[in-house]
């Protein structure tokens, strides 16, 4: 980064002296903003080419400023661009090279225009490509979730409450379950996108500009749906980053339970699935580790993101309008959470492709814990007209009884069965195994086989 001492060249004209390098440290924001140079080049080209059309400058000024323009971001591209600390931010840095490469046309492009209403703009296309880009790994994500719950659709599994063993449920079903939320975070990704879009660019520094300016023009180059309609707000609305960073917490906190669903699947002590080679790490000391890692980081990422969406409410609190540069605050929030999701949600889809559910340990841990005790005092409802409260009553001594024993309640004995409730026959053994379980679960969103499969097709059609 070049730096000179001069005062700033871009609004430096009532300054006397360049700014102190602790200040010139505190105000810059290059060394994050330089991200959005494209949304910057691709709003000021918009705004270049209205001014034209408008006739607020001649068209052979946007043509240079276009060209200019399109030069810079090349030499971005090819990291060639040189960054200056003392010009602040993206804004002032890529402006100031225009100058240097066209001259004085450079210095008409910023009519008409604030860094306030240019930096909401850039942000706010930068967000709004992420918004995309989250949604798009959203659905790779949940057909991943897909393809292991056809595998699995009548896979029996244990289900759990408290995470102590509570019913059979189908490994099918608990795959659909996250494809649910996921599909919630996907909804309420493209209902912030929806929200956002709107364009701030033209509302100037707060209040508008007396320049006959077309800003329907501007928001239809840029994919905006419309102008932002108060310039108050849209230079200093910050509420769509807060949107994306919410949408980003909570798939982040959607993210964070499958991973530990992972780290404790993965455990010896479950044995539930084993994860893939190219997602998990060894242990330098101890030869027999595999370690879930990226199952882990996964589940810390939801930290960092939180910590984002706190420390941008926390900067947005109180703030009177229009823009301060507090404001400034809200990139670098956004900018490490967009990295984080994506890291974690592509981690995550990887790692749900690659897992391999292990059918016979699951299906030994689905009928421990007496799993099946619900199915049978559901029987007791349905065969010996029992209400329920005397049924879960009668099951909570025959479940005492196989613990007495030592045995699991479908080898208990009908003579055992009939001495705590003599009206019990041998139909009852139907509904102890835990296939005939989750088949018998067909009211509606049960885990019944029939339902998972019909679920996977619900959702396979929604994501083709
Ligand atoms: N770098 C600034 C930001 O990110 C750009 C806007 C500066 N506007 C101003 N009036 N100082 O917020």
């Amino acid at each position: 980064m070049s730096d000179k001492k001069t005062s700033n060249a871009m609004w430096g004209g009532r300054f006397a002296a360049g700014p102190d390098a602790i200040m010139e440290a505190i105000n810059a924001s290059i060394g994050f903003d330089k991200r959005m140079a494209k949304q910057d080049i691709d709003g000021s080209r918009a705004h270049a080419a209205m001014l034209a059309a408008c006739g607020i400058i001649t068209s052979s000024d946007a043509d240079a400023i276009s060209e200019g323009l399109l030069t810079i971001l090349s030499e971005i591209e090819r990291g060639e661009f040189p960054f200056s600390v003392a010009l602040e931010d993206i804004h002032m840095n890529i402006e100031s090279r225009l100058t240097d490469l066209i001259g004085e046309p450079a210095g008409r492009l910023h009519t008409a225009r604030s860094r306030n209403d240019q930096v909401a703009t850039d942000f706010k296309l930068w967000v709004r490509e992420q918004f995309d880009a989250v949604i798009i790994s959203l659905d790779a994500l949940m057909l991943a979730f897909l393809g292991q719950a056809e595998r699995g659709a009548d896979m029996v599994m244990p289900g759990f409450t408290h995470l102590q063993v509570a019913q059979p449920v189908t490994w099918g079903h608990h795959m659909m379950a996250y494809v649910e939320m996921f599909a919630r975070d996907k909804s309420r990704m493209i209902d912030a996108r929806a929200r956002m879009n709107t364009s701030p660019l033209g509302a100037a520094a707060l209040a508008g500009t007396s320049f006959p300016i077309d800003r329907e023009m501007t928001s239809k180059a840029l994919g905006f749906d419309r102008p932002a309609a108060n310039s108050l707000d849209a230079v200093s609305d910050r509420d769509f980053a807060l949107d994306f960073l919410t949408g980003a917490s909570i798939c982040a906190t959607h993210l964070s339970r499958m991973a530990e669903e992972l780290v404790i699947w993965s455990s010896a002590q479950f044995k539930f699935v084993t994860i893939s080679d190219r997602f998990s790490t060894g242990s330098s000391i101890m030869p027999q580790k595999k370690n879930p890692d990226a199952a882990e980081l996964i589940r810390a990422k939801v930290g960092r993101i939180n910590g984002s969406l706190i420390a941008l409410l926390t900067i947005m609190k109180g703030l009177p309008l229009a823009y301060s540069k507090d404001m400034q605050e809200d990139k670098e929030q956004v900018f490490d959470s967009a990295d984080s999701l994506m890291l974690a949600l592509a981690a995550m889809t990887g790692m749900v492709q690659d897992m391999r559910p292990n059918e016979a340990e699951l299906r030994i841990a689905a009928a421990t814990g007496f799993s099946t005790a619900t199915d049978l005092a559901d029987w007791l409802v349905r065969a010996l007209n029992m209400p329920f409260r005397n049924a879960h009553h009668v099951t909570g001594a025959l479940v005492k009884m196989a613990e007495d024993q030592g045995c699991d309640l479908h080898e208990l004995t009908l003579e055992q069965m009939q001495s705590v409730e003599k009206d019990i026959n041998n139909d009852v053994y139907e509904v102890l195994g835990v296939d005939n379980s989750v088949a018998s679960r067909t009211s509606l969103g049960g885990t019944s086989p029939e339902n998972v499969r019909r679920q996977i097709k619900f959702w396979k059609a929604e994501l083709s």
